[in-house]
């Protein structure tokens, strides 16, 4: 399978890709910054240049020609405000599933976030309230969709190593933290099979095998 990851370099996608590069399966990882290739490339996958925030639809739609899914695994981070929250979270997210339609690539996984679907928790802050009304947005946007999209929002993410186990349902799941490392396994396992296909999911730690908490919701 060839899989092309949005925000290739982030930290889930590095996981994601050596999971991936694991089993047999092609990575693509989407990046923004040249210096990131020898990363993206020690993780297993082929790095591609392109950065989604000067993107075209034509040129994106290019690079998902051959693929089997997308991973919208990009984000503004930490550190950015409240334009990039848009320019990344939602309208990264929009020109990759713009592209998958065009690309006739169905499989379209999308990494949200807990708190996306209701509205920005009270005194969170602008940035929050950005972040969460992009994450919504973006999601709105690939429901209206034509293509085989899962929504997953984790909770928290944490740098622990796997645990293996997680609790994936769909919401509302009780907050919590998931390790990156459980994260992307779960990705791994969602695009394994279509069963998951139109579900929006939520992900924190739990004690459900991950292969049998993607089994349960599919
Ligand atoms: N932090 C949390 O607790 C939490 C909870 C739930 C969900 N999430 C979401 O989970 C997702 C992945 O998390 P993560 O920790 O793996 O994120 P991450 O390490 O911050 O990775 C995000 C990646 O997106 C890339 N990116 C940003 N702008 C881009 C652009 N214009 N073109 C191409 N790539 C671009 C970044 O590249 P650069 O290195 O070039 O900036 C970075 O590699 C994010 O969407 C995040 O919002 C986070």
């Amino acid at each position: 399978m060839r899989v092309v990851i949005a925000g290739g370099h982030g930290k889930i996608a590095l996981l994601l890709e050596r999971l991936l590069a694991e089993r047999g399966d092609q990575a693509v990882g989407l990046i923004r910054n040249p210096a990131q290739v020898a990363d993206v490339e020690g993780a297993g996958a082929e790095a591609v240049v392109c950065d989604l925030e000067a993107a075209s639809a034509d040129d994106v739609t290019m690079l998902l020609s051959g693929a089997d899914a997308v991973v919208f695994a990009a984000g503004a981070g930490p550190g950015s405000g409240v334009p990039r929250k848009d320019s990344v979270d939602r309208a990264a997210s929009v020109l990759m599933a713009d592209a998958a339609e065009r690309a006739g690539v169905r499989r379209f996984v999308q990494v949200s976030s807990m708190g996306a679907g209701q509205p920005p928790r009270p005194g969170g802050g602008e940035v929050w309230a950005a972040y969460i009304t992009a994450k919504t947005a973006a999601e709105d946007d690939l429901r209206a969709r034509d293509l085989d999209w899962t929504i997953l929002r984790p909770g928290g993410l944490t740098d622990a190593p796997a645990a293996g186990v997680v609790r994936l349902a769909a919401p509302p799941v009780p907050a919590g933290t998931v390790p990156r490392a459980d994260v992307a396994a779960v990705i791994a396992a969602l695009l394994d099979g279509p069963g998951t296909r139109h579900q929006t999911l939520e992900l924190v730690g739990g004690d459900t095998p991950v292969a049998a908490a993607v089994r349960s919701v599919s």
